[in-house]
């Protein structure tokens, strides 16, 4: 068995060790420009077009995360990237969801307790409590309701505030109020207080944190965006913090990154910013996982994460 690897900026020689040691039987190879000797496996993040396209022969390629956004882009740009007949399959979960629920949690608690108004009361050095969201109208929904979705969303439910799920098809999740489709979207959107983005970036999802969005939750709501920088139109986000309709935001991801240093988002105060770290690729999981969907496919046999391209996730 041949693999191909490539993901930039990672330790390309721990990975490839580690995948030795879960396949001792196969040839691993750190993909370089130039290279189109055969392989039976790709293995990549963000990889460049010439890695994969004329490669007919892989058996699937897979990719080192849960969004498949930006390698469906290239075959998008450039129809015929994605090799025919091998399937993409993303990462499942892999320790992704729970850092997904402590980077939510923790934001959530933080606005529900209002950490960040006592921090100013700190700067001033004013002792004054504040009076407390009342737990059971401190709605979140989270649109999402997948592999990290559904696991974020129970463990906000465990706090005990009410938590809404907002998927494509219909979920029925302990605990969770589901809504699923476009016609139920104003539903779970109705009074929300916090509104948590975990949905894939596909074309039917882009600009969904938009104006119409945010006017349909409560007043003062909260933005938590951990998914991609396209599903939000940030002039929006500006102006619905600007006219209280929006609290306040905490995003992870950015239409551009690095946040570039003279972006707007830098100045807010009310904007909560980290770079892309809310659910980070686990080396030793991830290995695991793929190295036992790769001997399951050599088997024969079918293997779940296997992306619908048409739909985009
Ligand atoms: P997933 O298991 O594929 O779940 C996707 C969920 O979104 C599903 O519930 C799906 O509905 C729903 N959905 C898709 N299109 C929709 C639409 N048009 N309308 C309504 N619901 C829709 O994905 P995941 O593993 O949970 O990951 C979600 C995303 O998180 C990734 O795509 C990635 O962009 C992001 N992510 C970010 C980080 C980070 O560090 N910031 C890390 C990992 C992942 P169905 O249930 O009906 O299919
Ligand atoms: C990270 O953003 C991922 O999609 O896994």
């Amino acid at each position: 068995m041949k693999i191909l690897f490539y993901m930039p900026h990672a330790d390309a020689a721990a990975w490839l060790h580690d995948f030795t040691r879960a396949l001792p039987e196969a040839e691993l190879r750190e993909w370089q420009t130039g290279d189109t000797e055969p392989a039976d496996f790709a293995v990549v993040w963000r990889p460049p077009r010439e890695m994969l396209a004329g490669r007919d022969n892989l058996r699937a390629i897979f990719n080192l995360g849960a969004g498949v956004d930006a390698i469906l882009a290239l075959e998008h740009e450039q129809p015929g990237t994605l090799p025919r007949n091998a399937p993409l399959i993303r990462l499942e979960d892999t320790g992704m969801a729970p850092q997904m629920a402590e980077y939510v949690t923790h934001a959530v608690l933080r606005y529900m307790r209002r950490f960040d108004e006592y921090q100013t009361l700190q700067s001033e050095r004013r002792w004054h409590v504040l009076d407390a969201h009342p737990r059971e109208t401190f709605t979140v929904g989270v649109l999402g309701m997948g592999v990290l979705g559904a696991h974020v969303a129970q463990a906000l439910a465990a706090f005990g505030m009410p938590v809404r799920g907002y998927s494509r098809s219909a979920r029925q999740i302990d605990g969770i109020t589901t809504f699923a489709g476009a016609a139920e979207f104003d539903a779970f959107l109705d009074g929300v207080k916090v509104l948590v983005n975990l949905l894939p970036h596909t074309p039917d999802t882009g600009d969904v944190l938009n104006q119409r969005t945010f006017s349909k939750l409560a007043k003062g709501a909260y933005l938590i965006n951990v998914a991609r920088g396209g599903h939000l139109v940030e002039p929006d986000l500006l102006e619905a913090l600007a006219s209280g309709q929006l609290a306040a935001a905490t995003l992870d991801v950015f239409r551009e990154e690095p946040l570039p240093p003279d972006h707007p988002f830098w100045q807010e105060p009310r904007i909560t910013i980290t770079p892309h770290m809310s659910a980070l690729t686990l080396r030793e999981e991830s290995v695991t996982q793929v190295a036992q969907k790769m001997a399951a496919i050599m088997r024969g046999e079918t293997v779940s994460g296997v992306v619908d391209i048409e739909r985009g996730y």
